[in-house]
């Protein structure tokens, strides 16, 4: 039987484009709010025996989960062989320590949580930083799939004479590998972090930039100011504007707005969050994923 596929709202796009590449069907469903805010979840297709993929991305995770829970509990109840959810963005995985006493760990919660609710998890680059797989959090198979590939093809065809800036030491590891995909230079900032809309970057000792258009490669665009922090640092070298990527399009607020007025020349960022930025397609290496675990 083939898989189903289930989106929760604000998904479609993405969620057609598994269809297609998996060979799939989309399920039809119901999912809004009751007046006085509990969520209902209505299932219309039927789905006993089958596999069924549910597509979620996790951005302002709090309004999505009962949602989420809600259809995979309905899809369970009503039959179905395993309950999957690709959610392209995972949230809360940058809160994985105590950072001050009696804070929660969210990342290991919100993947025990997770584990419960579904059978197994696909993503797009997790903020893995103190953990170092997904296997530490999720009790179920979690894969983890990269942007690099895609990332690394867009800068090829779009900036002619690109090199790569890294805003911080946590991106380094996976700027070099976009870098090395895009067969240009790369240099990574330094970040100091004193609050969640206050953070300082400094640039290393480099060269001139050779005509060399900056691209800023960062996986979460939040605030945006880590982007826009690493900006005016390049354009106080004398830099031309620079390009900004990011994986994970979350833009609070007017981030999208604020990183544009502070002289973005582009942005684009993957179409792992619905945003009028995302140029950048991951849905075939989410499929293969999916594809992937569904055969095992
Ligand atoms: C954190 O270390 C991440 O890699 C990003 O640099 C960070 O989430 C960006 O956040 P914001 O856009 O709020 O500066």
């Amino acid at each position: 039987m083939t898989p189903l596929v289930l989106t929760l709202p604000g998904n479609d796009r993405l969620g057609h484009a598994l269809v297609t590449q998996l060979g799939a069907s989309l399920g039809e469903r119901e999912v809004r709010r009751f007046p006085d805010g509990d969520s209902y979840v209505r299932i219309d297709t039927p789905i006993a025996g089958r596999d069924v993929v549910l597509v979620c991305t996790l951005d302002r995770p709090d309004e999505k989960l009962v949602p989420l829970w809600l259809m995979a509990q309905t899809a369970r109840d009503l039959g179905a062989r395993r309950v999957g959810l690709v959610a392209p963005y995972l949230a809360y995985m940058r809160q994985d320590k105590r950072f001050r006493a009696g804070e929660a760990v969210s990342s290991a919660y919100f993947g025990q949580l997770l584990s419960k609710t579904v059978d197994w998890l696909v993503t797009v680059d997790p903020h893995l930083h103190r953990h170092q797989s997904l296997n530490e959090i999720f009790s179920i198979p979690a894969i983890a799939t990269h942007a690099a590939p895609a990332l690394a093809a867009w800068i090829r065809q779009a900036i002619p004479a690109p090199i790569l800036i890294g805003p911080d030491s946590e991106s380094a590891q996976w700027v070099s590998s976009v870098a090395a995909q895009a067969e240009a230079p790369f240099l990574v900032f330094e970040k100091t972090r004193h609050g969640d809309r206050d953070v300082a970057v400094s640039a290393p000792a480099f060269g001139s930039f050779d005509n060399r258009t900056p691209v800023l490669v960062d996986d979460i665009v939040s605030t945006a100011q880590t982007m826009i922090a690493t900006l005016h640092q390049l354009t106080a070298a004398g830099a031309r504007a620079p390009v900004c990527v990011g994986v994970h399009a979350i833009f609070a607020g007017d981030a999208h707005r604020d990183l544009r007025a502070a002289g973005a020349a582009t942005i684009a960022t993957c179409n792992t969050i619905e945003h009028e930025s995302n140029a950048i397609d991951v849905s075939s290496s989410l499929a293969d994923a999916v594809r992937r675990v569904l055969e095992s």
